[in-house]
Order: structure tokens, then C-alpha cells, then sequence
């Protein structure tokens, strides 16, 4: 194995590792929020949830095509537990932000690599993690 492709692999293995705890996470607040935004935040939460879900096979995936393996363990940064709404926004968002940042610096090592499809693919995520940031930020203005 190619050392570029070494370095992809793994730095996809961290962006895995990351959707499988932002999976936990999400589940968790959509199941524990309270209050009367638990209305809007419990579906977004879910939403959130399958989309960390779809993001982390598409991943694992191009691990697997790359000739690596996969990590099963979640990133170990702590998932805060908490019933407010507030204090979940704000770990939502640190995560959003945290998931962009990491899919950012593999567009930079997909790119040497000439394949299209995985570029395609991972820019897709990327944007979808953008957007989630923003609608994040809205909901604490
Ligand atoms: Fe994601």
C-alpha cells in the first residue's frame, strides 16, 4: 500500500470514527430532550442520527476499496450527557464543526489520488456538514 493511500485511510478512519459517535449522540438527545422544543429538536435529532449513519457508510466503504480496515470504535471524545435543549445545540454544534474540519483536510488528501468518484462523494459530506453547522447556529441566534 501506497504511502498517500496510508494517509487517506486513515484520516477516513478518524472521519468514521467520528460519525459513529456523532450517531450515539444524536440518538441520545433526540430520546432525552424535554421541554417544548423536544417538538422540532427530537425529529432533527433523528434526522441527525441516520444522516451520521449514511455519512459512516459511504466512508466505510472507501476504506474498504482503499485496501484498509475500518475502525467499529467511536471517536473517544465524551458524549455529554444533558436534557436541555441549549447544551445539546451547543455539542451538536462543536461536533458539526469538528465532522467539517476533518472531511476538509481529506478533499486535500483525496485530491493527489485522481479518483473522482470517492472526491465526489466525500465533497457531498463535506457540504452536508456545513450545513448542518449553519442550521445549528441558526437555531442558537
Ligand atoms: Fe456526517
Amino acid at each position: 500500500m501506497n504511502m498517500a493511500n496510508d494517509a487517506l485511510i486513515r484520516q477516513l478512519n478518524v472521519a468514521l470514527a467520528w460519525e459513529l459517535r456523532a450517531m450515539t449522540m444524536y440518538a441520545h438527545y433526540a430520546a432525552n430532550v424535554r421541554g417544548i422544543h423536544r417538538l422540532q429538536l427530537a425529529p432533527m435529532f433523528s434526522t441527525e442520527a441516520t444522516e451520521s449513519m449514511e455519512h459512516g457508510d459511504v466512508v466505510r466503504r472507501a476504506v474498504v476499496k482503499l485496501g484498509g480496515v475500518p475502525v467499529t470504535d467511536r471517536a473517544t471524545e465524551p458524549i455529554v450527557h444533558t436534557t436541555a435543549y441549549d447544551a445539546m445545540l451547543g455539542q451538536a454544534l462543536a461536533t458539526e464543526e469538528q465532522a467539517a474540519s476533518v472531511y476538509r483536510s481529506i478533499l486535500d488528501l483525496v485530491e493527489p489520488i485522481d479518483d473522482k468518484d470517492l472526491y465526489d462523494a466525500i465533497e457531498q459530506i463535506y457540504l452536508a456538514e456545513l450545513r448542518s453547522v449553519d442550521s445549528i447556529r441558526m437555531l442558537m441566534a
